[in-house]
């Protein structure tokens, strides 16, 4: 069987899913003008008639000067009209522009365009705003995530997927839970404020979502330790409270905050609020504008196990559900769950789309969604009931959807009650936050699928005692590599049709984990790879008409934007997420390192000449030699359970990789003569003196401990070494 190189090393992996990055919009000046009759593209731009971002410029389809929003529009299709470049003359797109970003390392945002300015965040949550013509840099924001992470704040990994642009503001949300606006015209911030406690162990990676003169923010931390989920809305103009919604419900005896979370205690067992319950929306958000109602997608259980979260059972609402809420008050509308009573990681935060499809003779006003459980849902919106679901990847935890109950029949066996069982999709799913588009004119949805099976067991975990601690986490079950994969390639680009629920077409991947796609009335679909390969498809056939080779992974989606007559489509290039920092020998073997190749963001056109640096070759980490450390064994074993699970919040791995291998996102250990020094590496590791570079101090680490995850990192390094002898 054909495998991508070191896919065996998704197996260790604990946590997942989530990344990082974001992006924003916006610009100063301008009375609306006239007109350009402007021979460049720079000047015909800077005439565009100043937009105001409203809902009603956010819900406008046919604005094809700007992207408004994170998924484009409101709908979330990431489609456009424009049909400048399309199936013949695609082959002829080369680099207009491009921006290096040479402090920057994952990169997953999406970037905005208004008024003729990009918008977009990158790593550290640093928010930029550059002339979308030329690709200068008009300014930067820098909310110095690094020093808020220092101390309990440093789980996790830094890349964000975007920002919100409404009335002249930027919204970015950072990695320890600020929410800051920002005058898009200036840079400057206009207010910001905490959306949860600094010494929670949340984290935010998401986009927030601006919408009726409110902003919307989620978090993370599902794994991160016991947490119970909620959402809050913000004034835009003021940052002050709107409303707040828990996704789960807490422990009865404090009372319930609404009807909502008394109806969804009747779902859950046991003491769950000990566990908090999860359920973090992270990701997916949608405000309808036909409608007028708010979609959240939410998250799985905290911890997975259910039978530890919720002993005898239960739906354990809203897990896994779409939540349609009132978008003034933040009350409970209808949800529709996707994956009652959880227990295998399948979130539903994948992104919610609004289209409107032609079944039998009506028009249906409908939710595409395609969430880690790897059915494709088509729910009717006006209502939250499903109106079909089948697999658009490999299925084997569920037989099929019941569309008269709107529950999935579960296959025996398959809640690991005796033993292994083994499940697909794994706990990456079988789509992750990488985005689907919709192209209403093919009537297809574009999937970045991913293709995995894994083993859940829990025989040697006590259900009753089990309890994970904030800043260290803990899952409740144990993962179990298997060879038997599901197919001979761990991804592909899927054409669904939404309405015969059906596949179009297929594209098979050898890299795991690539980016999310962009589809246009030019009958195109583009897509980044891990691989570095940026490709131009054709949107009814799957057939490649164009590649262009970045030299890096590509995690983040492209977009694209019309200014001065020219069509852009442009990408930010590094590759980024959870399994750029979790994905041990796998993510690794890319020879993505840090700081090795240029992160950049690039824009495209037909007329492009921009001469874009050649990118260094793709490093496979080369481990130092040392033979005069000699690792102590004992001190070693100490080391992994610091480095990989932490003792206070230690979590090393989150950046530095799983067992040592680094997929990009910090220095990959073994290479580093840091470590060899006893003092250099105190004060770097519990001094924090690069801290601001992202690598956060860890100032309760003891002498002894400090010594044994150097001796772990060595090891590591000598394996590595002698793997090549
Ligand atoms: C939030 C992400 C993050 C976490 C968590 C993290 N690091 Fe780092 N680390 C970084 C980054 C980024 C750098 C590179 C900083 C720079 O470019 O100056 C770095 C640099 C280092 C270096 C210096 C490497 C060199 O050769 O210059 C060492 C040593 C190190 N980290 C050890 C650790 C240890 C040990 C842990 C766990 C206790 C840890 N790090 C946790 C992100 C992280």
């Amino acid at each position: 069987m054909l495998r991508a190189p070191g896919w065996k090393q998704l197996t260790t992996l604990v946590i997942l899913g989530m990344a990082v990055l974001f992006t924003g919009c916006s610009r100063d000046s301008g009375p609306a003008s006239d007109t350009a009759g402007a021979a460049t593209p720079a000047e015909a731009a800077r005439s565009t008639p100043r937009v105001v971002v409203n809902d009603k410029a956010i819900a406008d389809e046919t604005r094809v000067s700007d992207w408004l929003a994170y998924g484009g529009t409101h709908y979330e299709r990431r489609y456009s009209l424009l049909q400048d470049i399309d199936t013949a003359n695609v082959a002829g797109l080369a680099p207009d522009w491009y921006l290096d970003l040479p402090r920057d390392v994952g990169l997953v945002s999406t970037p905005l365009v208004v008024d003729g300015v990009m918008y977009f965040t990158g790593t550290m949550n640093v928010v930029r705003a550059v002339d979308a013509v030329t690709g200068e840099l008009k300014w930067e924001y820098d909310p110095e995530v690094g020093q808020a992470l220092a101390g309990k704040r440093s789980v996790g990994f830094v890349h964000n997927r975007g920002i919100s642009f409404y009335e002249g503001k930027v919204f970015a949300a950072t990695f320890d839970g600020r929410l800051i606006a920002i005058d898009a015209g200036t840079g400057e911030a206009i207010w910001s404020t905490r959306t949860f406690p600094k010494d929670s162990a949340l984290y935010i990676t998401g986009a927030p979502k601006a919408f009726k003169g409110k902003v919307l923010i989620g978090n993370g931390g599902t794994e991160s330790g016991p947490s119970r989920g909620f959402v809050t809305a913000y004034d835009a103009d003021t940052g002050e409270e709107a409303w707040k919604f828990y996704i789960v419900p807490g422990n009865p005896a404090d009372g319930f905050e609404n009807d909502a979370m008394a109806m969804a205690a009747g779902t859950w067992r046991g003491e769950w609020w000990r566990h908090g319950g999860g359920g973090n929306a992270w990701h997916g958000f949608t405000y309808d504008p036909d409608l007028d109602v708010l979609y959240i997608g939410t998250g799985n259980g905290s911890p997975w196990n259910r039978r530890v979260r919720s002993p005898g059972g239960g739906d354990n609402l809203f897990l896994c559900s779409i939540v349609a809420l009132d978008p003034d008050t933040g009350e409970y509308v209808w949800h529709y769950q996707t994956t009652p009573g959880e227990t295998w990681d399948y979130n539903s935060n994948m992104d919610i789309v609004l289209a409107d499809l032609e079944i039998d003779g009506k028009t249906l006003k409908a939710i595409l969604h395609a969430p880690k459980n790897g059915f494709f849902y088509v729910i009717d919106r006006t209502t939250g009931k499903l109106v079909s679901a089948e697999p658009f990847a490999d299925v084997t935890w569920a037989t099929h959807v019941d569309t008269e109950t709107g529950r999935p029949v579960e296959a025996e066996g398959v809640r690991y009650a005796d033993g292994t069982a083994f499940i697909t999709p794994g706990p990456w799913g079988a789509h992750s936050w990488h985005a689907m588009s919709y192209n209403p004119g093919t009537g297809l949805a574009y999937i970045p699928a991913l293709h995995m099976t894994f083993g859940f067991n829990d025989q040697d975990i006590d259900h009753a005692s089990f309890q994970s601690v904030a800043f260290q986490g803990g899952l409740g079950v144990n993962l179990v590599w298997t060879d038997d994969q599901p197919r001979p390639y761990p991804a592909s680009l899927i054409a669904w049709d939404p309405v015969r629920q059906e596949k179009a077409w297929e594209i098979p991947q050898d890299s795991f984990w690539s980016s999310g796609t962009l589809t246009t009335a030019g009958q195109l679909v583009f897509q980044g790879r891990a691989d570095g390969k940026l490709l131009a498809y054709d949107a009814r056939s799957g057939e490649v008409l164009w590649t262009f080779d970045a030299g890096l992974g590509i995690s983040a989606p492209p977009i694209t934007y019309s200014l001065g007559g020219r069509q852009y489509v442009a990408v930010l290039v590094g590759f980024g997420g959870g399994y750029s920092a979790l994905g041990g020998a796998g993510a690794a073997s890319h020879g993505w390192a840090y700081r090795r190749q240029m992160r950049r963001l690039i824009a495209f056109s037909l007329d492009g000449g921009a001469d874009v640096p050649a990118q260094p070759a793709p490093l496979a980490p080369q481990p130092v030699k040392a033979p005069e450390f000699v690792v102590d064994e004992t001190l070693a074993a100490e080391g992994a359970v610091l480095y990989d699970l932490g003792k206070y919040d230690g979590q090393c791995r989150y950046c530095h990789g799983f067992a040592v291998m680094s997929g990009g996102a910090a220095p990959d250990l073994r290479a580093s003569t840091v470590v060899l020094d006893r003092e250099s590496f105190t004060r770097v590791v519990r001094d924090g003196t690069l801290t601001a570079n992202g690598m956060p101090g860890f100032e309760e680490l003891t002498e002894r401990e400090l010594e044994s995850i150097r001796h772990y990192i060595r090891q590591q390094a000598e394996a590595g070494l002698a793997s090549q002898d």
